[in-house]
């Protein structure tokens, strides 16, 4: 019969379509590029309306919550009634499905596909390299550091200038090695002269730091420094009133401790990042390779 869709791809529609009724979700547009949210809105906020269609709230577009994704799906309502004419889909942008996958199904590649060749704030025309990050994606153990500096522009990796040797020999000393670990950074381009990244930097940028810490799924993430610290636990309190302290983002162990870099100018404060690596690695089961670092 004309216009007939091939039998295995109707019998994936209509399997996708019960699971998505069995998330409660019976509202599918017919103009996907007006009525589904664009990938950026769907980083960070994902809530089902009343009637169990999809929509966005933006207030929360920087504020992640503890596990809000796999909560949502529980919470949606479940509704027997699904929409009887579900159209194709016709137009470009991202489909509803594209746009669940990518919550239910991400990946560091779709999260790194998604930057793309990234322009969204004025970071992007300085920059040599985008450094989006290194390691193993499936780590227990995730850093975050604030951005790259003049080496990790001109490498595109984290953490390989001096600053990065320090850390490098921090993970050691917790008897790992970098390949065990992630690295990556609030902004993922050099802001100039090494400035801190201003805020809207930091807001363009961060929900790929939050899909990245999604995907991977770490039992621990170590905040290095303020940036990362207060972008995370989104606040504005000084790093100092919680370092060292258990805190929790998205339902995951977080410590807040001093960047490298801080170290490297105040060598006596490495006593007190080693203590908060060692509760780190007392989560972890890890016993130290030898000694504090140097
Ligand atoms: N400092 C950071 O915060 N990140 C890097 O990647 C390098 C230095």
């Amino acid at each position: 019969m004309p216009g007939l869709i091939p039998e295995s791809l109707q019998k994936k529609l209509s399997e996708r379509l019960s699971y998505y009724q069995d998330l409660g979700i019976n509202h599918f547009y017919r103009d996907r590029t007006s009525a589904i949210p664009s990938s950026a809105e769907l980083l960070t906020e994902f809530s089902a309306g009343p009637t169990g269609s999809i929509a966005i709230s933006n207030e929360e577009l920087t504020l992640p919550k503890p596990s809000r994704a796999p909560q949502l799906l529980k919470s949606i309502p479940i509704s027997s009634e699904i929409s009887k004419t579900v159209p194709l889909p016709v137009l470009a942008g991202p489909s509803l499905f594209e746009s669940l996958d990518r919550i239910v199904d991400d990946t560091l590649l779709k999260v790194r596909s998604d930057l793309g060749d990234c322009t969204r704030c004025k970071l992007h025309s300085m920059r040599h390299t985008i450094v989006f990050g290194d390691g193993n994606p499936k780590a227990e153990l995730v850093f975050v550091g604030e951005g790259p500096g003049a080496d990790e522009d001109a490498q595109g990796l984290p953490f390989v200038g001096r600053a990065g040797k320090l850390l490098t020999q921090m993970i050691e000393a917790m008897g790992l090695q970098r390949k065990d670990v992630y690295i990556c950074n609030v902004v993922k381009c050099r802001p100039p002269e090494n400035r801190l990244p201003e805020e809207d930097e930091v807001k363009t940028c961060s929900p790929f730091l939050f899909r990245q810490i999604d995907v991977i799924a770490p039992k621990v993430i170590v905040c290095l420094g303020a940036v990362a610290a207060k972008t995370l636990l989104q606040t504005n309190r000084g790093i100092s009133q919680f370092r060292g302290q258990w805190l929790e983002y998205r339902g995951r162990k977080l410590m807040a401790t001093y960047h490298p870099a801080y170290l490297l100018r105040n060598p006596n404060a490495k006593g007190e990042v080693w203590k908060d690596l060692q509760k780190v690695m007392a989560v972890l089961g890890l016993q130290p390779k030898k000694g504090k670092p140097a």
